[in-house]
């Protein structure tokens, strides 16, 4: 009888029997968080997830300096960032055809044609240095587009946007454009969502649907101007607001339209009808309709977020 050898086997069967319980709790752990995910997908849940833990930018908070002059050394060093961090995604000469461009949507900008979206420039007009200064610096909300503003100092910053003016032939035949102003913002009263909701029912139901799902009847099977699909915003995925979702935000938006997209300036109406509107947006926003958003799922406007 030796006692201290029949206890080892013993011991030895429940440290692979803890270790075996353990296992299948991890596979079953993992099971789990593969369906927990799966399923909240179909109610689109997991996009307000993801995107609500994520850091949100606000286009117009960006902290603008003043840009450096625009040596031939600020260029290259533009050129050197640009290689370093923007080819992979919009192309050595900023076709929008980088390597990963394939596997991202919507994908990345093609720089070339000189059009772009989220400037503080009336519509077809060039942005400023300062309005690529700022998209640079804070990435494109609910795309692939990173916030540069966590990544490359101030100075490289400036320099890759100027770098970007070069890409284009339209920035040596063309000024930009003359920046709308449309401060001071409002408080938001009653009165104004009122006004607000008439000239958004005249205006914009048509694209973005009546409670703002992004549902209106000209909303399918749009394009934007390099032959991409494109969706009207869905106001109750506030964390896709390419700009951000700041009353300031979105009366711009509204102001310059998105260039080369559907979604066109409604400078036209003046700028008390545009935070008005502006105001009803952030109002229909935040009134969530259980149920109400159609087809449920996803409208994987997301690539991924670096
Ligand atoms: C991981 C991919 C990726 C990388 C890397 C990337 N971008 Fe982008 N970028 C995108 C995507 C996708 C969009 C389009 C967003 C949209 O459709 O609204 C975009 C849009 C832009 C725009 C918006 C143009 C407009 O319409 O106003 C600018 C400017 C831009 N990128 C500059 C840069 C610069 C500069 C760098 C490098 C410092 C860079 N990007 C790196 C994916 C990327
Ligand atoms: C013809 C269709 C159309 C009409 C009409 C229209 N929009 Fe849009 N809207 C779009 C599309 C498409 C986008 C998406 C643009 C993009 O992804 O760059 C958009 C985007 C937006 C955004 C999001 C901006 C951002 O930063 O992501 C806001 C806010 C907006 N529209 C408000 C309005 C308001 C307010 C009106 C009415 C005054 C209006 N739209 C009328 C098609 C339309």
């Amino acid at each position: 009888m030796l006692p201290h050898r029949s206890h080892f086997p013993h011991r030895h069967s429940v440290h692979s029997h803890w270790k075996r319980w353990f296992f299948i709790l991890m596979l079953l752990l993992l099971y789990l968080f593969f369906l927990v995910s799966h399923v909240s997908g179909q109610h689109g849940a997991p996009w307000h997830w993801m995107h609500m833990h994520r850091t949100l930018v606000s286009w117009t908070s960006v902290t603008v300096g003043t840009p450096p002059a625009a040596e031939t050394k600020m260029l290259a060093l533009g050129k050197e960032i640009y290689r370093n961090n923007c080819t992979v995604c919009h192309g050595d000469t900023g076709k929008g055809d980088g390597r990963w461009a394939n596997y991202l949507t919507p994908r990345p900008r093609n720089f070339t044609r000189g059009i772009f979206r989220f400037k503080s420039t009336p519509s077809s007009t060039l942005p400023t240095d300062k309005d690529l200064f700022r998209t640079v610096s804070a990435g494109v909300n609910g795309t692939a587009m990173p916030s540069w503003q966590f990544v490359l100092p101030e100075k490289e910053r400036w320099a890759v946007a100027s770098y970007l003016k070069t890409l284009s032939k339209d920035f040596a035949e063309e000024a930009s454009g003359k920046p709308i102003v449309l401060a001071p913002e409002p408080d938001i009263t009653p009165e104004r969502v009122a006004r607000g909701e008439q000239i958004f029912r005249k205006n914009c139901v048509e694209c973005h649907g009546p409670e703002g799902y992004g549902d209106g009847p000209s909303a399918w099977n749009m394009e934007d101007s390099f032959g991409d699909p494109i969706e009207p915003r869905n106001f109750h995925r506030v964390a896709e607001f390419k700009r951000g979702h700041p009353l300031g935000d979105i009366a711009l938006a509204v102001a310059t339209g998105s260039d080369g997209t559907p979604m066109s300036s409604f400078s036209p109406l003046g700028k008390e009808a545009i935070w008005n509107v502006a105001i009803s947006v952030i109002y229909l926003a935040e009134n969530e309709e259980e149920g109400s958003e159609p087809g449920g799922c996803c409208s994987m406007g997301m690539g991924m977020r670096m």
